[in-house]
């Protein structure tokens, strides 16, 4: 390398490290740095609306998901043996008011459209349920069919950001 070849490498690394430097701590230190929560600058392009909740409603809300997703494996399951009652008690659990005991303001802090789709999701398990204690299985296969719309159509509408704790209200 020669020596203007090497000078022009070291002016580039000089400019790098100075945009880095840049991007860390000089972009916006005129806003306060509660302008932007970590959150939002983690999930910059993510078009689905976010539904904002507190630490513990966060974690109650995750839980439920995982809840779901334990149930659709084991109806699946119930389905391959084939063991009708099982999956009657399983949909069932999953059917209208089985959401058990919510955090406080849980659902005051969901978006109307977002609680009409966990509804739907609910009446769904409640009427694969049904088709599953009558044995018709197109009508069980339908619900299932509509449940599991209804789980993509909100992930695909919504997404949980964490309320960030100000230090007064939390
Ligand atoms: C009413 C809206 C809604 C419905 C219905 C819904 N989900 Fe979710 N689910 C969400 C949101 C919002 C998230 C968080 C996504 C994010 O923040 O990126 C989530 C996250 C999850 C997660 C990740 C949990 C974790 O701990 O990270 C799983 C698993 C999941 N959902 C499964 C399901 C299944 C299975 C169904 C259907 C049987 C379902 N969900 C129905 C809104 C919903």
């Amino acid at each position: 390398m020669t020596k203007s070849q090497s000078n022009l490498m070291l002016a580039l690394l000089a400019g790098v490290f100075g945009i880095l430097l840049y991007i860390s701590f000089g972009a916006g230190t005129d806003e306060p740095a509660k302008a932007k929560s970590v959150t939002e600058a983690q999930v910059a392009g993510d078009p689905r609306e976010a539904v904002v909740l507190n630490a513990e409603q966060h974690q109650f809300a995750l839980e439920q998901m995982r809840g779901l997703l334990v149930t659709i494996r084991d109806l699946d399951a119930a389905e391959t043996i084939p063991d009708p009652a099982t999956a009657i008690e399983l949909a069932r659990a999953q059917g209208p008011g089985s959401g058990g005991k919510h955090p406080d303001g849980f659902h005051e802090a969901l978006p109307e459209g977002f609680r009409q789709m966990s509804q739907a999701m609910r009446k769904s398990f409640a009427g694969m349920a049904d088709a599953a204690a009558k044995g018709d299985k197109p009508a069980y296969q339908e619900s299932q069919q509509q449940a599991l719309n209804t789980c993509i159509g909100c992930h695909e509408t919504y997404r949980f950001e964490q309320q960030q704790s100000s230090g007064i209200i939390d």
